[in-house]
């Protein structure tokens, strides 16, 4: 009853679609691209599929899922009530990188998704083969992010299989992601909407088209009770403790430095600007300064980067939180636990 036609003429193009969505029916959990992140798919109509994501993943079962859509009419099938701001949205920004809150119809979706709240978090990829996955299975596909819980998502399906080889059916390869950071959530329940999680669409542009839009406050101060579930775990961290450093170049080498001296191996989060002036253990060049969209695409596999050194600590450039920087930072936040030095001005 899902979808109204059917994608299989994409069996050229894309031939493990085909496969991809056969496993989905099945009540199999698949890997896919989408334009943020890769997801790791299930059939959200099904408990046991549902549960399988869990499992891969070690996720916590209070922790919900976003609930993957084709076509603006299969959100009838998960919410009877679309507010204005929200229409309003989805006609600029569908699809797109923008996770919108609903009332949750009643048994639209197993509730191991919703993890029992009473909302449903929705979404419409803006990538060709997630799009023509969710058509040809015919049902809405529960994803998450398809990293294990708590490290950086994947932003390559390497990266997938990297986190969930052998757990997992299968993953299809659609090249690297390209806004690389996770959609923005947000909470248009309310009369003012609310971004519980900022990500691939800015604060800034969604304000052009609705007006002011809150943040929930969770976001910015680590210990308040934040309203999307997923904000409160320790998340997007490589194996090594990472530290935000705010100050200029000359200052940041000279921290490498004292901890090198003491026998430590340091990484450091770069970009391509400041790359060329230091020397650590291992140096990530993550996009450039003046290119805050080049730096969230890359991010996740620049913090990835650093398991391969066996690294003590790794050392983070902070960004301005402007535009994709909301974004940016409240990933290395939390990568870092919201651990940050600041250099002392003179
Ligand atoms: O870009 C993305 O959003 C990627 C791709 C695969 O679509 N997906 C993704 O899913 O990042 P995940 O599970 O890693 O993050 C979903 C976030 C979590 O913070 C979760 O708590 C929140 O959305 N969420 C889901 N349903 C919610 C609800 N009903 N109310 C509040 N927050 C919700
Ligand atoms: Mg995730």
């Amino acid at each position: 009853y899902w979808s109204v036609d059917n994608c299989v003429n994409n069996k050229e193009e894309y031939p493990q679609l085909v496969e991809a969505s056969k496993l989905l029916r099945e009540g199999e959990v698949v890997a896919f691209p989408t334009e943020t992140v890769y997801g790791l798919g299930a059939n959200a109509l099904s408990d046991t599929a549902v549960s399988k994501i869990f499992a891969a993943k070690g996720r916590p079962a209070d922790n919900p899922l976003i609930v993957h859509i084709s076509k603006r009419n299969q959100l009838g099938l998960l919410t009877d009530h679309v507010p204005e701001t929200a229409e309003l949205l989805i006609s600029e920004f569908w699809p797109g990188p923008l996770t919108l809150i609903f009332k949750k119809k009643p048994g639209a979706v197993s509730s191991l998704v919703t993890a029992g709240l009473d909302t449903v978090a929705v979404r419409m990829p803006d990538h060709p083969i997630a799009l023509a996955l969710i058509d040809a299975a015919n049902v809405p596909v529960a994803a998450p992010s398809a990293n294990k819980s708590g490290r950086p998502s994947p932003t390559t399906a390497d990266h997938v299989l990297d986190d969930l080889r052998g757990l997992i059916a299968g993953v299809v390869d659609g090249g690297p992601a390209g806004v690389g950071v996770e959609s923005t959530v947000l909470d248009c329940t309310s009369p003012v909407p609310v971004i519980l999680r900022p990500g691939g669409l800015a604060k800034e542009e969604i304000e052009k088209t609705v007006g002011q839009v809150e943040q929930d406050p969770a976001i910015q101060h680590a210990h308040s009770a934040p309203r999307s579930p997923g904000m409160k775990y320790r998340h997007y961290a490589p194996a090594a403790p990472v530290y935000l450093l705010d100050g200029d170049n000359k200052w940041i080498q000279r921290k490498i430095d004292e901890k090198r001296g003491s026998g430590l191996k340091v990484g450091i989060l770069a970009t391509s600007e400041s790359a060329p002036f230091y020397s650590a253990d291992a140096v990530s060049v993550c996009g450039s300064r003046n290119n805050l969209s080049a730096v969230a695409q890359d991010l996740y596999q620049a913090l990835r980067s650093f398991d391969e050194y066996d690294l003590d600590l790794i050392y983070s450039e902070v960004f301005p939180v402007e535009g994709m920087g909301h974004a940016i930072m409240n990933r290395l936040e939390k990568a870092a636990g919201h651990r940050k030095i600041t250099q002392e001005k003179p």
